[in-house]
């Protein structure tokens, strides 16, 4: 078995949006960086297949908008997942590079995204969709924000508008999942309405230290806020994987590639 840590949670449906659902799990992958555990990137499938998984999401950046931009380990993991589970992916500011850089990237996007939507991936490109567990509603989003809300530096104020004209409203009456790479966001989606929010992005940190958390971004922002874990504001949630790759600087001190497991009770 590969080091692979598992983080799990356990989050509490707000009563009144749901009735008599038994508990379920959903399995949460985000930061790839197109990087292999095992041929065909098995030893991932199996750690995902532990934890019996109604559906998997997928909090973007499997991939890396590199010269290269190699997919295949992305790709096999997603044909293994696709074969079992219900899979719901939302692009990271690195797919989103390929999206909307064609002069640099070429047809890099569409070949991929094609290819993630014919093994059967429910794309959601600041789109949602609604599904049912265990009598359960659930409207699953997938967020996309544009290049500048990436950026080194300081960062611009993320207004509710600007989600609101990406997103729509949150669907009434149903528990919003909101898989939105760029954690640093997270008060302006929780204002949104979203319920849970599940982010990347930040890779735990890179290097972990006790007491102190994570002590760098991959965009070298350094003691990022929403580095890993779990954070609440105002009864809405979110979730911050710590990745399962890297880019640009291969450097994870202390801290061990991550699958989040989320146990909805
Ligand atoms: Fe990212």
């Amino acid at each position: 078995m590969s080091d692979i840590k598992v983080a799990r949670y356990k989050i509490r449906l707000t009563r009144e949006k749901h009735t008599s659902s038994a508990p379920f799990t959903l399995v949460f992958l985000s930061d790839l960086h197109n990087a292999g555990y095992g041929e065909g990137n098995q030893n991932l499938l199996a750690a995902v297949r532990n934890q019996s998984p109604a559906a998997v999401l997928v909090g973007g950046d499997m991939v890396t908008a590199n010269e290269k931009v190699e997919t295949s380990r992305a790709l096999s993991l997603l044909d293994g997942l696709t074969k079992q589970y219900p899979v719901y992916y939302a692009n990271g500011n690195h797919e989103c590079r390929l999206k909307h850089q064609p002069e640099k990237y070429g047809n890099a996007y569409e070949k991929y995204s094609s290819a993630i939507k014919s093994l059967g991936v429910h794309l959601l490109e600041n789109a949602c969709q609604l599904l049912e567990i265990e009598k359960t509603k659930l409207a699953v989003w997938g967020c996309e924000l544009p290049a500048e809300y990436f950026r080194r530096g300081r960062l611009p104020k993320l207004d509710g508008a600007v989600l609101r004209r990406l997103l729509g409203e949150p669907v009434p009456d149903v528990f919003n999942l909101l898989l939105a790479h760029q954690p640093e966001y997270f008060p302006a989606y929780a204002k949104w309405g979203a319920d849970l929010t599940l982010s990347g992005h930040l890779h735990g940190g890179m290097v972990r230290l006790p007491l102190v958390g994570g002590v760098i971004s991959p965009r070298f922002r350094l003691f990022p806020r929403y580095d890993q874990g779990l954070y609440e504001e105002d009864g809405r949630k979110l979730i911050v994987s710590a990745g399962l790759g890297n880019h640009t600087i291969p450097l994870r001190i202390n801290n061990p590639p991550e699958l989040s497991v989320i146990d909805l009770i």
